[in-house]
């Protein structure tokens, strides 16, 4: 079983969402989420995020924010960050030994043409943010479900 933690900057945005849009279609799945900052933690999701996720079914509010730390990369085999800053962040953070890989999420979702996620808490794009993340959440199932 694949173990997948969301990693995004403020863990309030774009990763929340990610876990909650994965969570609704494999409620099977064990599913994080972080931030690389320590900006928001214990703070719930943002409130325009929650909005967006609800009108689409997915529910954030039992989400809370937490840090990236050097234990996920052994609590968890994929660690999906939502743009290359994201990533850079936690490769250098990554323990010796820790074995979790690390991938931009946006390449599951490469007919987008894009490999970092829009922070909509700058663009206030949220509608495109949810877009995307679900184009990715199904290439990732679609992979899941050939392995
Ligand atoms: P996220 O978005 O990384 O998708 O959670 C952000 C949320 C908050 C801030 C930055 C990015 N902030 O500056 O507080």
């Amino acid at each position: 079983m694949t173990r997948i933690l969301f990693l995004c900057l403020g863990n309030i945005c774009r990763s929340p969402a990610a876990e909650a849009a994965l969570r609704a279609q494999a409620p099977q799945l064990e599913i994080d989420s972080a931030g690389t900052s320590d900006w928001h933690i214990g703070d719930p999701p943002y409130g325009p995020m929650v909005a967006a996720g609800e009108a689409r079914g997915y529910d954030l509010t039992p989400l809370r924010a937490r840090q990236l730390t050097p234990a996920d990369f052994d609590t968890f085999d994929l660690i999906l960050c939502m743009d290359a800053s994201n990533l850079e962040r936690a490769e250098a953070l990554r323990p010796k030994g820790g074995k979790a890989m690390l991938q931009l999420y946006l390449d599951y979702a490469p007919q987008t043409g894009l490999t970092d996620l829009p922070d909509p808490y700058y663009t206030r794009d949220f509608e495109q943010a949810f877009d995307l993340i679900e184009a990715a959440t199904a290439g990732l199932l679609a992979q899941l479900a050939e392995q």
